[in-house]
């Protein structure tokens, strides 16, 4: 196991170590408990008024010195110092990362059973996983949906809202976490020209405000179901398989004024939700779709 170079140099490190301790203690007993040279260092005169003085060094500072090297020696024989010698405790670095990883083990690979297995409804009240899961939340998804899931406007949806487009139960928000989404809103200008867009767009507003069955957006309503009811479903209900969001309430990702509307319809949208699968565990999925249940449950108890 030992071969021999590392045996020497393991030698010479003893030989360092104890010679150095040896010729340390020699010096300090001797410049404390040796022949007083004081008429020999009172000769000195280094310059015409300073002159080297005699006082002895403070015995306080000998016992300090004296305890460091008696906590060295002790040092050398518990734990590995000297050479190859282990110490009598046996202590080792790898032991110690050993037992700590098994100690991780022990506390956490329980932990993350729990987790995986755990109903998202039990964890959201879990403080303790909460705090892990917005922490995951921060590193992976802030920079996107924002620190507090609150989204930005015209870019990446509020998860807080209680509206998704994909759907908000556990199952689908995992899929959407894991899987990624693509959102396919084809652009309509060509097909309903300047007019058509302006007119369906009315009939959006007037949709998400609850009129859209007012008189004026008859014909708007009716393109409305021949091109749009196919994804948005024909009360604008949105479809949670094809991403397609609701129109007939108030939430907007692009914006609900009517021009930006008319944007979103003339020139259509492709959001891109990226996949985590790869980079996050189940675990990890699981405690962000519990939190982001957490927040939704928060927002709309506050709107309230
Ligand atoms: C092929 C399915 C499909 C059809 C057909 C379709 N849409 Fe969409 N629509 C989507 C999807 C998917 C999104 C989400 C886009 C995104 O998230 O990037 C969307 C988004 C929108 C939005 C934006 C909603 C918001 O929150 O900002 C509006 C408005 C809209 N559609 C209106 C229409 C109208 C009007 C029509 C018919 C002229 C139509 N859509 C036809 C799939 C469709
Ligand atoms: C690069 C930007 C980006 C990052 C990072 C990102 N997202 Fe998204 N996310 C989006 C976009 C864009 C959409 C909207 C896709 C669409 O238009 O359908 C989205 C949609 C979602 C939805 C669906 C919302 C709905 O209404 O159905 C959920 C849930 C979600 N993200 C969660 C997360 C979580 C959790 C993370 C972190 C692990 C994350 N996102 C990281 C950009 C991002």
């Amino acid at each position: 196991m030992a071969d021999m170079p590392s045996d020497f140099w393991g030698g010479w490190i003893v030989v360092l170590t104890v010679t150095t301790l040896i010729a340390l203690g020699w010096l300090v007993a001797n410049v404390y408990f040796g022949p007083d040279d004081a008429e020999e260092i009172a000769a000195h005169t280094w310059d015409e008024t300073l002159k080297e003085g005699t006082t002895p060094a403070p015995m306080w500072w000998f016992w300090l010195i004296f305890s460091t090297m008696i906590v060295s020696v002790v040092y050398l024989i518990l734990y590995p110092g000297l050479g190859k010698f282990a110490g009598v405790l046996h202590w080792s670095q790898g032991h110690e990362i050993e037992s700590s990883a098994a100690h991780y083990d022990e506390r956490f690979g329980a932990e993350r059973e729990r987790i995986a297995a755990a109903d998202v409804a039990v964890l959201r009240s879990d403080a303790a996983a909460m705090r892990a899961a917005r922490s995951v939340f921060m590193v992976h998804c802030a920079a996107c949906h924002g620190a507090d899931a609150g989204g930005q406007a015209g870019l990446f949806p509020d998860l807080r809202d209680g509206e998704w487009q994909w759907g908000g139960d556990a199952a689908a928000v995992q899929q959407t976490i894991a899987g990624g989404r693509r959102a396919v809103m084809p652009p309509w200008q060509s097909a309903l020209g300047d007019d058509g867009v302006e007119a369906v767009a009315g009939y959006v507003v007037a949709l998400s405000a609850g009129r859209g069955d007012a008189p004026e957006h008859a014909e708007a309503g009716a393109r409305f179901q021949a091109l749009c009811s196919a994804c948005h479903g024909p009360a604008g209900a949105g479809n949670a398989l094809l991403g397609a969001p609701a129109l007939n309430d108030d939430v907007w990702l692009y914006g609900g004024g009517r021009d930006q509307i008319a944007r979103t319809i003339a020139g259509g949208r492709s959001g891109e939700m990226p996949a985590f699968g790869a980079r996050l565990d189940a675990t990890q999925i699981r405690l962000l779709t519990a939190w982001l249940a957490a927040r939704e449950e928060t927002a709309t108890a506050a709107a309230r």
